[in-house]
């Protein structure tokens, strides 16, 4: 299966991009944690994106599109793959089109995970990660349990002000991306809003089970 998520910032796709990728055994493939892993490791490419990323501005498709190409050309991506946060511009998803018709395969489905603005900010500013586990956690929403409670951080991104710009930066530039696949006959809508479970219900019905 070859699946993309999309979603605003906050929507739940990493959240659910971890509970479906076990379901359907393909990898995940989040050019987020991509550029964050960079920037972690102090590459030229993490360095590059660093400041973009901070202030909730989308990294230059130039830098952004090269590595997510590179990195669905990977042997484990072969048998498909669920991309979440890529691509998020027009140019990104006519480069992935261009990449997939090259490789002669294509898109099952693009799955457009929906919640309203006025939800957004509060599942931002409360989210925390375990950095053993990559769990994603939300102090009211999903609380994590309290013997890894000390060891959680917080995206530098995940502040009001970057959260908010992240959003304008959603429906200004990745928005247009929905009529782009809406045409192909390619987009499913699922409701973001209600228990993690239920949004994994709906998203795998969307999927056909
Ligand atoms: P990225 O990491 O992709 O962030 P994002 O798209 O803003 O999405 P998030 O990770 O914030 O949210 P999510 O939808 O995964 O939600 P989650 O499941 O964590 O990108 C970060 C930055 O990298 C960008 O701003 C940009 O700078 C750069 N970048 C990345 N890709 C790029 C690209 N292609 N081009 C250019 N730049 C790029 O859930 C959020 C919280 O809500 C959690 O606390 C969770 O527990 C909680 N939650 C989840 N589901 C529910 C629910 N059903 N009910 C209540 N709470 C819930």
């Amino acid at each position: 299966m070859r699946i993309i998520l999309v979603g605003p910032p906050g929507a739940g796709k990493g959240t659910q991009a971890a509970r479906l990728v076990e379901r359907y055994g393909i990898p995940h493939i989040s050019t987020g944690d991509m550029l964050r892993a960079a920037v972690k490791a102090g590459t030229a490419l993490g360095k590059e994106a660093d400041a973009y990323m901070k202030a909730g501005d989308l990294v230059p498709d130039a830098v952004v599109i090269g590595m997510a190409v590179e990195r669905i050309g990977e042997a484990d991506a072969q048998k498909g793959f669920m991309l979440d946060g890529f691509p998020r511009t027009r140019p990104q998803a006519e480069a992935l089109d261009a990449a997939l018709s090259a490789a002669g395969v294509q898109l099952d489905a693009v799955v457009l995970i929906e919640v309203d603005d006025s939800l957004i900010v509060e599942r931002i500013t409360g989210r925390r990660t375990d950095p053993e586990t990559k769990r994603i956690y939300h102090l009211k929403f999903d609380p994590p349990p309290a013997e890894v409670a000390d060891r959680l951080v917080q995206r530098k991104d995940d502040t009001e002000e970057a959260c908010r710009a992240r959003l304008a930066k959603y429906h200004g530039e990745t928005a247009p991306i929905i009529p782009f696949y809406e045409d192909k006959g390619l987009l499913k809508r699922v409701d973001g809003v209600g228990s993690p479970d239920a949004v994994t219900e709906r998203l795998v019905a969307a999927l056909g089970g």
